[in-house]
Parts: C-alpha cells; sequence; structure tokens
C-alpha cells in the first residue's frame, strides 16, 4: 500500500508543470522545465499573474500545475487557443493579452558580432559601407543583454544612411529590429535601472524615425501588425485609416487638407508602459507633407473608438496624450480631448481635434 502510494506520488510529481521551482537547484535545471525563474542564487516560482506570459510550459497552468486554479497558486490559465506565431501556453485568463505575446527567440548567431564574425564594435567605426549592412541585420538582437541591446540600437544608427536607401529589404528588416527590442526590453528579467529603460527607449525611437524615413520611400499606403508594436502609414487623400487593436478598432478620419502629404501611425501596447487604464493602444501620429516636412493644415481629425463586444457605457471619455514617450512609465499631459457621450449601441466614442491640427506629432489613448 505505501509502495502504491509512493509510486502514485512520483508519477504525479513528474507530471510536468507540478514540481515547485525550489526542487530544481541550478540556472539549467530551473530554466530548463520553462515555468520558473531563477534569481541568481535559487529557482523561484513566478507570483505574479502578470508573468504568467513567461510561462513555456503549459502543464504548470494546467490541473494539479503548480500556477493552476486546481491544486495550484490559481495565479495562470492554459490558453485556449494556440497560435504559431508566438510562444506564449499561459495567460491572467485563457485569451492571449496582445500586450505580452512573445515572439519565439531565435537562437542562431550572435549579439556582438555579425554572422561573419565582425564584431559590433568594428561594423560601428568602419565607415558605414553598403556592403556592411546585412552584416549589421545580421547581429541577434533577441539575445542581446541590455548594454549589447543599447550598443546594436547605436550601430542601427550609425548605418542610418544606408538604411533609408530603397535597396534594402526594408521597412521589414528595421521593423522587425524594432519589435525585437520592444520585447527583449519587456522581458529583461535583470532588474534594469530605469536609466537604462530609458536609454533604450530614446534609441528606440530614434531607430522608429529612421524606420519612418524609410517608409516615405516604400509606398504610400503600408500596414504591419506585431500585436504590441504596429505601423500604419497612408496619404491624406485616404481620408481615414483604421487600426485594429485587441477587442477594437480605431479609425482616424478628417476631411481637408491643402496639399498631399502621408500620415503615419506607431501604435503600442499600453501596459508595457504602464498605462494600465486604456481602452486603446498607445498610439503615436506624425504628419507629414509632400516635401516630408511636418505640416499641420488638415481639417476636421476625428478619432473614432469601437468596442467589438461587450458593454461600452455612455459616459465621456478622453483622449490622453503622453508629455514623452522615453519615459517608462509614460506620463500623460493634463491637456485632453473629450469625446461626447459614447454610444452604448454602437459601442463607439468619437473625438474631434482641433481644426485645422495644432501638432504634426502627438502620442494618445483612449482612457477607460
Ligand atoms: C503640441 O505642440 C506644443 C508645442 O511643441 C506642445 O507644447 C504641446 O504639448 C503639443 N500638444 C500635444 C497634444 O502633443
Amino acid at each position: 500500500m505505501i509502495l502504491l502510494f509512493i509510486i502514485i506520488g512520483i508519477t504525479k510529481s513528474n507530471a510536468p508543470g507540478t514540481l515547485s521551482c525550489l526542487t530544481f537547484l541550478s540556472e539549467f535545471l530551473c530554466e530548463e522545465p520553462g515555468y520558473c525563474i531563477w534569481d541568481g542564487t535559487k529557482c523561484l516560482d513566478y507570483t505574479q499573474n502578470q508573468d504568467c506570459y513567461r510561462i513555456n510550459e503549459i502543464g504548470a497552468c494546467r490541473d494539479n500545475g503548480i500556477y493552476s486554479s486546481v491544486g495550484g497558486s490559481s495565479l495562470c490559465e492554459p490558453l485556449s487557443k494556440l497560435e504559431n506565431e508566438y510562444k506564449n501556453v499561459c495567460g491572467i485568463t485563457n485569451i492571449v493579452d496582445y500586450n505580452y505575446v512573445r515572439y519565439p527567440i531565435i537562437t542562431t548567431g550572435f549579439s556582438t558580432h555579425s554572422l561573419s564574425g565582425l564584431t559590433v564594435a568594428q561594423l560601428k567605426i568602419s565607415a558605414p559601407q553598403q556592403n556592411y549592412i546585412y552584416q549589421v541585420l545580421s547581429v541577434n538582437i533577441q539575445i542581446a543583454k541590455n548594454p549589447d541591446l543599447q550598443l546594436i540600437l547605436d550601430l542601427y544608427k550609425t548605418y542610418e544612411g544606408e538604411l533609408v536607401k530603397p535597396y534594402i529589404h526594408c521597412p521589414y528588416q528595421i521593423e522587425k529590429a524594432l519589435v525585437q527590442t520592444l520585447q527583449n526590453l519587456r522581458d529583461d528579467t535583470t532588474s534594469l535601472s530605469s536609466g537604462d529603460k530609458q536609454a533604450t527607449m530614446m534609441k528606440f525611437w530614434s531607430i522608429v524615425d529612421v524606420y519612418l524615413k524609410r517608409l516615405q520611400i516604400h509606398k504610400k499606403n503600408y500596414q504591419s501588425y506585431n500585436y504590441f508594436l504596429n505601423f500604419l502609414q497612408c496619404s491624406f487623400s485616404r481620408l481615414f485609416m483604421t487600426l485594429k487593436g485587441q477587442g477594437h478598432t480605431i479609425t482616424i478620419s478628417w476631411s481637408k487638407y491643402k496639399k498631399n502629404g502621408l500620415i503615419q501611425l506607431i501604435s503600442y501596447s499600453p501596459k508595457m508602459f504602464g498605462i494600465t487604464t486604456a481602452l486603446s493602444d498607445v498610439i503615436y501620429v506624425n504628419i507629414l507633407g509632400e516635401d516630408a516636412m511636418a505640416y499641420t493644415d488638415i481639417e476636421n481629425m476625428k478619432i473614432s473608438y469601437i468596442q467589438e463586444s461587450g458593454t461600452l457605457t455612455n459616459v465621456v471619455r478622453k483622449l490622453k496624450f503622453i508629455t514623452d514617450k522615453i519615459q517608462i512609465p509614460h506620463q500623460v499631459m493634463t491637456y485632453t480631448i473629450n469625446s461626447a457621450a459614447c454610444d452604448s449601441t454602437e459601442r463607439e466614442c468619437e473625438f474631434s481635434f482641433p481644426s485645422p491640427l495644432t501638432n504634426s506629432t502627438f502620442t494618445f489613448y483612449v482612457e477607460q
């Protein structure tokens, strides 16, 4: 009888995701099962449900797993739908939160060298040249620790003159670097100083500027969705652009302009920047005339926010504006734009900008 219990005990404890993390005694043993964190000296369970997205072993969230609601800490749920594209298997709820989508980490190559063996420093000092550009793009951003990540972003900036030329497979190449940078920063488990986070974000936004320059010569109408970082561009003559976020759609429309030009949008995850009360993504808007100069002479710009399902109460909501998109967490301005009372039948809120616009760039989100 005792033997039977021991056998049952062993079988049970061997099921993936059921052993307490404290039982793993080295960094390797700790990381291998895919549901624990090594704090430098010991192996620990996650204790915050914001960390559920980091788990790779779905057994840890299923019944009897250490984070499950049946027989565990009730921290995480297994996702009900799995996508090839991403790695997430557990969440706070059983739906993947776009703020926390994890793209698989490709471990080929190096974060300090190009694939042909040139160091990041060598690539940087050799006068940026066309035949090195693919060496630059081969440095692995995903596996870089933060100091190396910052050096890679500096390297990209050095190559700006090459990156904005039409011959390279941009904008995709720069876009990939931006998505990987944001994921790297979000998922860094070392305790980064706020100075390092901000320095990384400052470099991130300077590469965004390079990207937006490249996009201008790519094609007029463009969009690319990556869950927590999305890119859109269209010409003024389209009169509207639509951004799809999780469970909602934002439409930006306008009616008049004096010459043609481009509206560029970058939308990104609010939670990564400490905003937990947003209904929409954070949206950075950049408006340019045909001459690539900042442009504001656009009339009747409106934002329509539509929630896909559930209820949206018919109260007045606010557009909030970000003071400085480098800061983590983001700070908001006292300036806001109020909606008319939202329409609870259509689940829609509408906001009107000053007409004509007063700013050619601004960053906002829709507040709950
Ligand atoms: C518009 O630009 C002015 C001047 O640069 C700035 O002070 C203000 O905060 C900007 N407004 C928004 C909503 O970004």
